[in-house]
């Protein structure tokens, strides 16, 4: 292959669309989590009862901070449980609505988070009580842009 052709290959690979990827795949969201979490149940309910599939795999801290840093969710990004739909990384609590707009629009981004565990939030509901959230697009530099405020 020449040169220049693989390099470009290679820098569309991320945000490659898959246009002969499954509908379905995309509803599957596949949910990385501390098998002592509940909230993270709490938000694999949330998606269910949105319509997506949902596959739930327990796996330790060690490899699930890891996996955080590894995808580009770590640090201030992150938040307990971290989650793939299509190529996307979701970290976090982010609302069903919000992950059907990302896949709807396919934005060239690594993914979302909503960083740290807003009470209010999907899976974090306590009462009646609400913080105001964003949840953040992640893009490939690492920066983040508001991607829907929630309050
Ligand atoms: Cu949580
Ligand atoms: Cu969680």
């Amino acid at each position: 292959m020449h040169r220049r052709t693989l390099l470009l290959a290679a820098a569309a690979l991320p945000f490659a669309a898959l246009p002969g990827f499954a509908a379905e795949a995309e509803t599957t969201i596949r949910i990385m989590k501390s098998p002592t979490c509940g909230c993270c149940t709490a938000w694999a309910d949330r998606l269910a009862a949105a319509g997506f599939t949902t596959e739930v795999r327990n796996v330790g801290d060690e490899e699930l901070w890891a996996m955080k840093e590894r995808l580009g969710v770590g640090g201030d990004l992150a938040s307990c449980h971290t989650a793939m739909a299509g190529s996307y990384v979701i970290e976090g609590h982010v609302p069903a609505a919000d992950i059907q707009r990302l896949l709807a629009e396919q934005p060239a981004a690594l993914g979302l988070t909503v960083p740290g565990m807003p009470v209010g939030s999907p899976g974090m509901e306590m009462g009646d009580e609400r913080e105001a959230f964003d949840t953040l697009l992640v893009l490939a530099d690492g920066t983040t842009e508001v991607f829907a405020s929630h309050s």
